[in-house]
């Protein structure tokens, strides 16, 4: 009988699906909503240690591509207490709670995370993420939870000092921008860190108006900035940075995620080494029922692939990578079509570079002496008609 539940550092998960933190997770309701529909966990938005100006919330979404936001509302620490305490009251799933600091200033983490411990949240996790610098204060530096991730010395001492301040589990939410992985993965383990999260928002440009000299498309904003990228279009990388962390920190439990949107990337996910996975972009655009759906389709895979607990499913893919100058570079056996699949879409005879492929009879028909083996027809074949 497979099971979703796992116990990590102490905490028990009820599923691999936490909700990232942002505005999913700044309201009670929110919370319940996402506890009822079968979350393991929640990462509360973001408390952070000032404000030095109010935050707006705005986002744009391409589905299926992109979930942009140059800025967010935040909370401060008081209301994030309040928060806890009545979450608290209308769920039992673990509540991790999302904290910036003061830039470098160490002892402005160390209180917040005191603070949100009294309250009661399970755990902590530091922001050294949050793409989008909201200003900067005093000698510190830029409150700015990415800026840490790019310090490994820095951020070391803030870890350090708040798992000696604490006694939830400090988990490290770190940004894939400009960020060396594997040294801050190392720093944050010997620092005692008890998991890491990755990754979080790159920065990137907003959609703008080409028909109306550039302008931002974006609400009601006149100007924009650069900022966080979330949802499908950094899936792929967001896996090489659980891949880096699996291998720099090994004995660290991984939250993965960044692009979610269906069970499959799910697993994936766990097999390139995490054991949780964070959702934000589809669950904003389908509503929380979707973690209903993925639950099950997960347990569903589980039980058809063997898969007793989902500790068995985490890392199997990592095996399979090499250094690229390990690569094997010798030039397989050429495409093959099978014709019962083939329905004639023309999809592979397409390829611009190729001309090992055409159409005969609308079935696919491949040249083997012209073919470079290279995969990228069989990759894009809707009917999984070309193998090798
Ligand atoms: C509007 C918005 C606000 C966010 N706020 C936070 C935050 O407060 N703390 C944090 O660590 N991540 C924050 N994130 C990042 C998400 O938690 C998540 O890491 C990111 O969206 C990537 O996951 P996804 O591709 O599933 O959306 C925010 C993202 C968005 C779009
Ligand atoms: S893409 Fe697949 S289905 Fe379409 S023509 Fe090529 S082999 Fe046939
Ligand atoms: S494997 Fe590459 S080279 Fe060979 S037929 Fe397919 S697209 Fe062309």
């Amino acid at each position: 009988m497979s099971t979703l539940e796992q116990v990590i550092g102490g905490i028990r998960f009820r599923s691999p699906l936490v909700i990232g933190a942002g505005p999913l997770s700044d309201r009670v309701d929110l919370i319940k909503k996402a506890a009822d529909c079968g979350a393991g966990a929640v990462s509360i938005k973001q408390t952070a240690w000032t404000e030095p100006r109010p935050g707006v919330r705005k986002m744009c979404a391409q589905r299926g591509l992109y979930f942009f936001n140059p800025s967010d509302r935040r909370l401060n620490p008081q209301k994030t207490a309040e928060l806890i305490r009545q979450s608290k009251e209308v769920t039992d799933i673990p509540l991790l709670a999302n904290i910036l600091g003061a830039g470098e200033n160490v002892g402005t983490w160390v209180e917040l995370g005191q603070q949100l411990e009294d309250a009661g949240a399970d755990g902590l996790e530091l922001n050294f993420a949050c793409p989008n610098p909201p200003a900067k204060i005093g000698e510190g530096g830029f409150q700015y939870g990415a800026s840490m991730s790019q310090n490994p010395a820095k951020a070391a001492d803030v870890i350090s000092a708040l798992t000696k301040a604490v006694d939830i589990p400090v988990w490290v939410k770190f940004s894939g921008d400009g960020t060396n992985t594997a040294a801050l993965c190392a720093a944050a383990a010997e620092a005692g860190a008890s998991g890491i999260t990755a990754f979080c928002s790159p920065r990137g440009t907003f959609p703008i108006d080409i028909y109306n000299g550039g302008r931002p498309k974006l609400a009601d904003l006149p100007q924009c900035s650069l900022g966080g990228v979330n949802g499908p279009a950094i899936r792929l990388a967001s896996n090489r940075v659980v891949v880096e962390a699996a291998q720099a920190a090994p004995s660290l439990p991984i939250m993965g995620g960044g692009g979610i949107s269906c069970a499959e990337h799910v697993i994936e996910t766990i097999m390139f080494g995490a054991s949780l996975t964070f959702i934000f972009t589809q669950v904003m655009l389908e509503g929380f029922e979707i973690l209903t759906r993925l639950n099950s389709e997960i347990l569903r895979f589980m039980e058809e692939n063997g898969y007793e607990t989902i500790g068995q499913i985490r890392g199997q893919a990592l095996k399979y990578i090499v250094p690229n100058s390990e690569l094997d570079y010798a030039i397989g056996p050429a495409a093959k079509v099978n014709p019962e699949l083939c329905r004639g879409c023309g999809t592979c005879a397409k390829i611009a570079f190729c001309r090992a492929i055409e159409l005969r009879d609308r079935k696919a028909k491949v040249d083997p002496e012209r073919c470079e083996c290279c995969g990228l027809c069989a990759s894009l074949c809707p009917t999984n008609a070309i193998y090798f």
